[in-house]
């Protein structure tokens, strides 16, 4: 069983500029268990058992998306929704996540401006994060500083490739 299991959340990973260049960049590793979701679960029946199962074992688990109306992808919310349960993820007996570590990878279309009081998005970025973390810090992990990459459509290659090489660096270490 991996030490570090990924759910990587992106409906459309062929059309995908960034998320595919950071999921290239950890998938061979070792012990690590990468998991699309959107692969494994198209017609969105996921298999808790073996997604439980899957995390268990696991010290660090990482959920790796493109942010979708300020959140996560649909499917990764209905897995949220599915496999972090009462009695198991939180609630009475609810430890099996517990003191593992959580690492937050996200691609944004907005850029780093954009996400200040005067762009688009009105508000700097971690202002949108506490759902997400604190879904983490809910189920007892410890929620590590997220990796955001900004600005997916627009940055050169060259700052996609550093960001998934700090990934890689990181999972490996
Ligand atoms: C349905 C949908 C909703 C999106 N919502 C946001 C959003 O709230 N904020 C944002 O910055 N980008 C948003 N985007 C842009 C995606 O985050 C962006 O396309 C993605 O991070 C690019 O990564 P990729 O090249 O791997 O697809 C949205 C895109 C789609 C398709």
């Amino acid at each position: 069983m991996a030490k570090i299991v990924v759910l990587t959340a992106h409906p459309y990973p062929d059309r995908s500029r960034a998320h595919r260049v950071l999921v290239d960049a950890i998938r061979d590793l070792p012990d690590v268990d990468v998991r699309s979701l959107y692969g494994r679960y198209p017609d969105f029946d996921i298999d808790v058992a073996a997604e439980q199962a899957a995390l268990e074992s696991a010290s660090l688990v990482v959920w790796l998306h493109p942010i979708f109306w300020y959140g996560v992808p649909s499917l990764l919310k209905h897995w949220f929704d599915q496999v972090l349960t009462n009695g198991w993820a939180h609630g009475k007996g609810g430890r099996a996540l517990a003191g593992k570590d959580c690492l937050w990878v996200v691609t944004t279309g907005g850029d780093g401006e954009s996400y200040s009081e005067k762009g688009r998005h009105e508000r700097p970025f971690t202002d949108y994060m506490p759902p997400i973390e604190h879904t983490a810090r809910y189920c007892g992990m410890k929620w590590l500083e997220p990796h955001v990459l900004h600005g997916a459509h627009k940055v050169d290659d060259g700052v996609i490739a550093d960001a998934a090489a700090r990934l890689r660096a990181q999972l490996a270490g």
